[in-house]
């Protein structure tokens, strides 16, 4: 038996996507656990871009049951636009499912989020992919579940009891436009006879495998700087993308989880507001961006580019138990004279070395960077440890050094064979 997790370490972005893919090949099945269609996850196989917001990136190893786990909020409409994407690519999508106690994200979910950001005097930044609402509306117990669609009667009567309720917001706090339920109705019945076979009772589908022997790969998207309880609170997302994560939003005990796979990106990158340490707002910050290609897959953002911050990975070490790390997007910082990397944070003449709870105290910090020696030759086409250049060894070896947790794949290029193998991944 093994349960893998894959989980992002900084801001999202590390490029777990495409680690997800060269795992994925090993699993018998893949689960995402949590946040909906804000990630944007690129993978490149064969030089053939894909890119998945809502579907597990495990999607494209055809054969492994890809499922959309209990914790996730789903747009149905969005799941059908990016399988009918796959599809006509010639893949096939048989092999999604939808878990019964999955969150479906309504279309007033997602106007909600844009009416609550555009009122906003202290922004997030959010995706405007309606996550926040959706999730709000699962606690207040008001949310509307996959098994409550299959009987659309019932769904229908839900539906008007919330849409009501939302409508009521809409119009007096926010001046809005209320949204039409007939049309919602009609817009829900194109769909149902596609999204209804997908749903099933999915914490037997995944325990059975796991107590089968089965390797199951639980895949997470965000990170942990963007986790409800442990991120940069308020400037996170409405979920928890963290191993913890996986219990509750997967349907498995903690004991099951054997391999935690953290990525983390050779630098920093953040979209969205919130607190930035390592952040450079200069030219050096706007050369990262353009050589490691840092524009959102979402929402085509420039991404804020920074020196890699160890003190954000060693939290994500903490709230996860790491067990392995799977360092990303090294060869970016090929050419550079001299790499910075943040060991510490200066607040008001005092280093940390952790990352205080309270945003207005970590907006406030300096960098303590250590400095070490770049390197000039083309990394990208390396297949081993010992054809990368020594300074190139030294800045893996200090991550490993200073988090303590091993480095046992090193990506060098965006495609799924792009990869360095250090150590076993089980
Ligand atoms: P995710 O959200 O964590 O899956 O990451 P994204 O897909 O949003 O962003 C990572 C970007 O970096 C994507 O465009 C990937 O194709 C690309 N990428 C992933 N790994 C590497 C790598 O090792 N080197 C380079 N140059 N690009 C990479
Ligand atoms: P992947 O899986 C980077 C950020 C948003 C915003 C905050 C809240 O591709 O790594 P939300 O729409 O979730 O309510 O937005 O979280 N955010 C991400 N940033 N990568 C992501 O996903 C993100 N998903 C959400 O930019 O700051
Ligand atoms: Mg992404």
């Amino acid at each position: 038996m093994s349960g893998q997790v894959v989980v992002g370490t900084q801001w999202g972005d590390e490029g777990k996507g495409k680690i997800v893919d060269v795992l994925a090949e090993k699993a018998d099945m893949i689960v995402r656990f949590q946040g909906g269609d804000n990630a944007g996850h690129t993978v490149i196989v064969n030089g053939k871009k894909y890119v998945l917001h809502l579907l597990p990136s495990g999607v494209l190893r055809q054969d492994a049951p890809c499922i959309i786990g209990p914790g996730v909020v789903c747009n149905p409409f969005v799941l059908l636009e990016e399988m009918a994407t796959l599809e006509a690519g010639g893949l096939k999508c048989d092999h999604i499912i939808i878990s019964d106690r999955a969150q479906i994200l309504m279309p007033y979910h997602r106007y909600q989020d844009k009416l609550e950001e555009e009122a906003a005097a202290n922004k997030i930044g959010t995706t405007q992919r309606g996550i926040g609402p959706c999730y709000a509306d699962k606690y207040a117990r008001r949310g509307i579940r996959y098994h409550e669609f299959i009987d659309f009667d019932h769904f229908k009567t839900k539906l008007k009891e919330v849409l009501d309720f939302k409508n009521k917001l809409f119009t007096s706090v926010y001046g809005a436009e209320p949204m039409d339920y007939d049309t919602m109705v009609k817009d829900f019945e194109k769909i149902y006879d596609r999204i209804v076979p997908m749903i099933k009772e999915t914490t037997h589908i995944v325990n059975d495998a796991l107590d089968a022997n089965k390797t199951v790969l639980f895949e997470g998207a965000q990170a942990a700087m963007l986790d409800i309880n442990y991120g940069t609170y308020p400037y996170v997302t409405s979920s928890s993308p963290t191993s913890a994560g996986v219990t509750t939003g997967a349907g498995v005990a903690p004991s099951r989880i054997d391999t935690v796979v953290g990525v983390v990106k050779a630098y920093s990158t953040r979209v969205g507001e919130g607190p930035f340490v390592t952040e450079l707002l200069d030219e050096q910050g706007e050369w990262i961006r353009k050589t490691g290609g840092e524009y959102g897959a979402t929402t085509g953002r420039p991404r804020r580019c920074g020196w890699l911050d160890l003190l954000v990975v060693n939290h994500a070490k903490m709230m996860n138990g790491l067990t392995d790390i799977v360092l990303t997007k090294i060869d970016v910082l090929t050419g550079l004279e001299e790499i910075k990397v943040c060991v510490g944070y200066e607040i008001d003449g005092k280093v940390y070395n952790y990352i205080p709870s309270d945003q207005a105290e970590v907006a406030k910090a300096k960098p303590v960077y250590k400095t070490l020696p770049g390197w000039s030759e083309d990394i990208s086409k390396m297949e081993t440890v010992d054809q990368l250049p020594k300074n190139c060894i030294d800045y893996v070896k200090f991550i490993e050094d200073f988090t303590g947790v091993r480095i046992s794949m090193i990506s060098v290029g965006p495609d799924r064979i792009n990869n360095i193998y250090v150590h076993e991944i089980k």
